[in-house]
């Protein structure tokens, strides 16, 4: 393995996926739902197992699924020459991120955080990441042009402002950084972040955006399961 992939051991990724996915309707964890016979956290992890750079990964698994969830991935996913980790996830996802990274073993320099409910962000986005970490960004989110106009509304839902969508991004994940960043913003993380990015932006790090990825979309509404579904057969099951 090592041979074939010389980059192959400097990037551990962190995958939080013990969200219970109410959005997505009853049935479980959503990390656990299967999409063409395989669940998301199996077709995520498989994607980021084949991207050269990650020698480790951490997951966050549902409460009560840690031992199951290790033996799926150990058994059928996670190749010898990539380290895997599980840990129980908490009640936030930013809990969950900081569980895995606690547990995240330290000689990786780089650390990518990628949500399982982006079961199919393809591995040159990942590569994408890292390699701007490694070029000496300290941390990197994937993004996309905003194609709906955004407008900010007030409680009652009236419209206070419209924003200028020419310079508004859509954020996806992976997003990388390097390690001691991404545990100097857990550590002094006092309020509720969506994404890994807004809490080292409050330490005043600079975010560099790289270009996003339309098949890294996050599966949580029940439309998102069906495009996801014929994303896989459109692709042979392959994406
Ligand atoms: O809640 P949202 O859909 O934004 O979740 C994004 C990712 O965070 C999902 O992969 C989900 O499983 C994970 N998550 C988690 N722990 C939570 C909530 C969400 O690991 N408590």
């Amino acid at each position: 393995v090592t041979a074939q992939h010389p980059l192959r051991g400097d990037v551990t990724v962190l995958v939080p996926a013990a969200g219970l996915g109410t959005r997505l309707g009853p049935g479980g964890p959503k990390a656990l739902r299967q999409l063409g016979g395989v669940s998301l956290l199996v077709h995520a992890v498989r994607r980021l197992c084949e991207a050269p750079s990650v020698g480790s990964v951490v997951v966050a698994a549902p409460v009560g699924w840690v031992a199951e969830v290790h033996a799926l991935l150990a058994e059928q996913v996670v190749p010898a020459g990539v380290q895997l980790d599980v840990v129980e996830g908490g009640l936030t996802r930013q809990h969950s991120v900081a569980a895995a990274l606690a547990a995240a073993p330290r000689t990786y320099p780089i650390v990518l955080v990628h949500d399982a409910a982006r079961a199919f962000a393809p591995t040159d986005l990942v590569e994408r990441v890292a390699a701007a970490v490694r070029r000496g960004h300290e941390a990197v989110i994937p993004i996309l042009p905003v194609v709906d106009t955004i407008k900010q509304v007030d409680e009652s839902g009236h419209v206070i402002a419209t924003l200028d969508r020419s310079v508004l991004r859509a954020v996806q994940t992976p997003q990388g950084f390097r390690r001691e960043v991404l545990e100097a913003g857990h550590r002094s993380a006092v309020d509720a972040h969506t994404d890994d990015a807004g809490l080292v932006e409050n330490l005043g790090v600079r975010v560099f955006g790289v270009l996003g990825a339309e098949a890294a979309l996050k599966i949580t509404r029940p439309a998102d399961l069906a495009f996801a579904e014929m994303l896989l057969r459109a692709d042979g099951g392959v994406i």
